[in-house]
């Protein structure tokens, strides 16, 4: 019997054995039953034999289940020569990207960077930017409007406002951020970036305007940039521009608008214009990433699916 106790490497046959010798019908039960036959010498031997039999059982039980244990173990233990798991890095998301490279490059023609809320009110959104209600500018941009006659902002034009209102003249800032407007295709979708510049100074002319263009574009886009401007109408400049740059394909790209502050923009924020005059300039944060880093969806930029940004190349 020891043996094949010994032998046992299951809890379950063990169980069988054990029920077979202890059980009610069991071998061991049966010998104990008849233990009043037996002489002193003989029942202190069945005593001892049933006392070890049971050890032996509950000791053999306890290394199975150690085993078992061992074993489920072994299955979880850290192998250390296995390949580690791929890793999975976060990168820098191509807008983010974008902003922080015109950012540098604003920064270092002298620009501060300025925000401004998403939330705006009507004074700096519209009419500071001499597009007063009623205004037929205003159906240029298709607004969304809350309850209290706030709007999500429009166009990052506003913070020029805030901006001005804050420091005064002379003033050279740019904002980068994002824009709300009823639209939604592969190239407009409605919340966008922009990114508008300011500068306003005496003797600021058109020139200035050109120039800080086409340097920030060639910076931008790591090669020499051929601009061309068309006339154009915005409330809030005159004369007003818009402006393109030329592909690598050799066609123009619009990439937006500009000019020199209206002078009731200026009487707005408090600024004598017959002292100080200035350009400002706004186009597509987004837009500019999208033609960096030859991205096509400009809805992708805002789904945050991240096999399409390590598709491409981020
Ligand atoms: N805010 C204009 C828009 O969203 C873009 C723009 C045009 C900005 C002319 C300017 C500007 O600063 O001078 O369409």
């Amino acid at each position: 019997m020891q043996e094949q106790i010994k032998k046992i490497d299951n809890l379950e046959e063990l169980q069988a054995l054990y029920t077979a010798t202890f059980g009610k019908n069991g071998t061991m039960t049966a010998r104990l039953k008849q233990m009043k036959d037996l002489d002193n010498d003989a029942r202190a031997a069945l005593n001892r034999e049933n006392t070890e039999l049971r050890e032996l059982f509950k000791s053999r039980q306890t290394e199975i289940e150690n085993d078992v244990m061992m074993a489920a173990l072994k299955g979880e233990m850290l192998d250390p020569s296995l390949n580690p798991m791929p890793e999975n890095r976060g990168t820098i998301h191509p807008l983010t990207q974008a902003l922080y490279e015109l950012s540098s490059i604003l920064e270092s023609f002298g620009f501060t960077v300025w925000t401004g809320p998403e939330v705006e009110d009507d004074w700096h959104n519209f009419t500071a930017l001499n597009t007063p209600k009623h205004h037929p500018a205003r159906d240029m941009q298709d607004s969304f409007f809350l309850e209290n006659g706030n709007v999500m902002r429009t166009q990052t034009s506003a913070i020029q406002i805030r901006a001005m209102e804050k420091v005064g003249v002379p003033i050279k800032v740019f904002a980068i951020g994002s824009t709300y407007r009823k639209e939604l295709d592969a190239t407009h979708t409605c919340m966008f970036g922009q990114m508008e510049g300011l500068y306003v100074d005496k003797n600021i002319t058109m020139v200035d305007l050109i120039g800080t263009l086409r340097a920030l574009l060639s910076r931008f886009f790591n090669r020499d940039i051929e601009i061309r401007i068309r006339p154009s109408y915005f409330p809030f400049t005159e004369p007003s521009i818009e402006f393109d740059m030329k592909w690598d394909n050799g066609k123009w790209l619009e990439l937006g608008g500009a000019g020199m502050v209206h002078p009731n923009v200026l009487k707005n924020c408090n600024i004598d214009p017959n002292e100080y005059q200035g350009f400002a300039f706004g186009f597509g944060w987004d837009r500019m990433a999208m033609l960096k880093y030859g991205l096509d969806d400009l809805r992708k930029f805002y789904d945050g699916d991240v096999r399409w940004l390590k598709n491409s190349g981020f």
